[in-house]
């Protein structure tokens, strides 16, 4: 019989459902030497006994620390506000809980070491949830890169725009305390991991960003609340193998909903990716044909491809949701192999140590080296 791991989650709304949703399908699709058990999900608002019922929860509480001192829980999906992380993070490693953490991994770098550090110092399995790295088409162009197929890289270029801001009233992701610096570390920590996944480790950075929206109205409320949020972000970067980087984060790019876009040029070729048509990488290589030569596009559906012999048959597409499913594939994996899979806390880290410069460069406007000592 398969081990059973008895899961805690910390969140109901957003990354809840998308967590929950994972969970109740990995086995599904997976053969996995373990057994995920949706055991107690924990949240804040009256309704969590509800929602609990609704995404197939054994178990609910408004309690967080009753989770994570139930022995029964094996593992614990941390998805609160980010200044939430680290407390419930480290409190579930002492009691030698797994954990998977939404990103970014904590609101600052001294937050995100002191969180890899207690789970070295337990030896639990540590996931940071970068969950665009398991976007079968990522996967495909991290393949070519790493083959050689764009030979040396010149140029990692990536933008993460949404619009919700311009028309929003004040929530948690206005208040710096709570949520980090904001478009920086909510959408750029997710770009940051593929640029450190896809093409290495950042070394440098000069960044701007500016908060358009000074204020916003507290919804049931005749009053507003200050933003201390970035609204958007610019930065450009070096990498360690001499690539230059240019990233982008908005939450006002008016028609952009989620569209993560970024374009790799190297001596050989260039590749070019775009969430909202997951399923598909273009791709130039200059090694082709001169007379046909142009960017192709591929679908990213066959089962050669990453996962997707454990999903549909081929051309049969796949969603955003699904990354959140292979996420926990790999998590599961980990904790029954017992190797911690990537992207760990170490990540989180590390991504955490480039936000933390690119903030330093916008308060002192000048390069800032990203700390390595980490
Ligand atoms: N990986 C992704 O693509 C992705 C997308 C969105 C958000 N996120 C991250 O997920 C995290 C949560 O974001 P969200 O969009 O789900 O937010 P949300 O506002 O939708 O949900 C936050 C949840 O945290 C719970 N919570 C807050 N304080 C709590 C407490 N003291 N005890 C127990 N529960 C508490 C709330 O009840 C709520 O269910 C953030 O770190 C965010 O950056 C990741």
């Amino acid at each position: 019989m398969k081990k059973k791991i008895n899961i805690g989650m910390i969140g109901t709304k957003f990354m809840g459902k998308a967590h929950s949703h994972a969970l109740r399908d990995v086995s599904m699709f997976f053969d996995l030497d373990v057994e995920p058990v949706m055991k107690t999900l924990c949240g804040t608002s009256p309704e969590t006994e509800s929602i609990a019922k609704k995404y197939g929860w054994e178990k609910w509480t408004t309690d967080w620390r009753e989770v994570i001192e139930d022995p029964e829980i094996h593992a614990i999906a941390v998805l609160t506000p980010g200044f939430l992380h680290k407390e419930m993070a480290v409190a579930a490693a002492e009691k030698g809980k797994h954990i998977i953490c939404e990103k970014p991994l904590a609101n600052s770098l001294e937050d995100a070491k002191e969180m890899f550090e207690a789970v070295q110092k337990i030896g639990v399995i540590h996931m940071t949830n970068f969950n665009y790295r398991r976007v079968p088409a990522v996967n495909l162009a991290k393949k070519l890169v790493d083959e050689g197929r764009l030979g040396e890289i010149y140029h990692f270029r990536a933008v993460y725009q949404q619009d919700w801001v311009l028309d929003a009233d004040w929530v948690w992701r206005f208040d710096k305390k709570q949520a980090g610096s904001g478009s920086m570390s909510d959408k750029g920590s997710h770009i940051i991991d593929l640029a450190r996944f896809l093409v290495g480790e950042i070394t440098e950075v000069v960044a701007d960003s500016k908060i358009f929206f000074k204020e916003k109205a507290v919804p049931g409320k005749n009053e507003t609340r200050p933003v201390t949020t970035d609204d958007a972000c610019m930065f450009i970067t070096r990498f360690e193998n001499g690539a230059m980087g240019l990233f982008e984060t908005s939450r006002i790019s008016a028609g952009h909903k989620n569209f993560l876009s970024f374009e790799i040029n190297g001596s050989k070729g260039s590749l070019i990716f775009n969430l909202e048509r997951l399923n598909e990488l273009d791709i130039y290589l200059k090694d082709e044909d001169p007379s046909a030569q142009g960017f192709r596009n591929i679908i990213v559906t066959d089962p050669l491809h990453t996962y997707i012999d454990k999903m549909w048959p081929a051309g049969h597409i796949i969603g955003w949701e699904h990354t959140f499913i292979f996420q926990y594939y790999e998590f599961l994996k980990g904790i029954a192999e017992n190797k911690n899979p990537s992207p760990s806390f170490e990540d989180g880290v590390k991504t955490q140590a480039v936000i933390e410069a690119a903030l330093k460069s916008v308060s002192e406007r000048n390069w800032i080296k990203v700390a390595r000592d980490l």
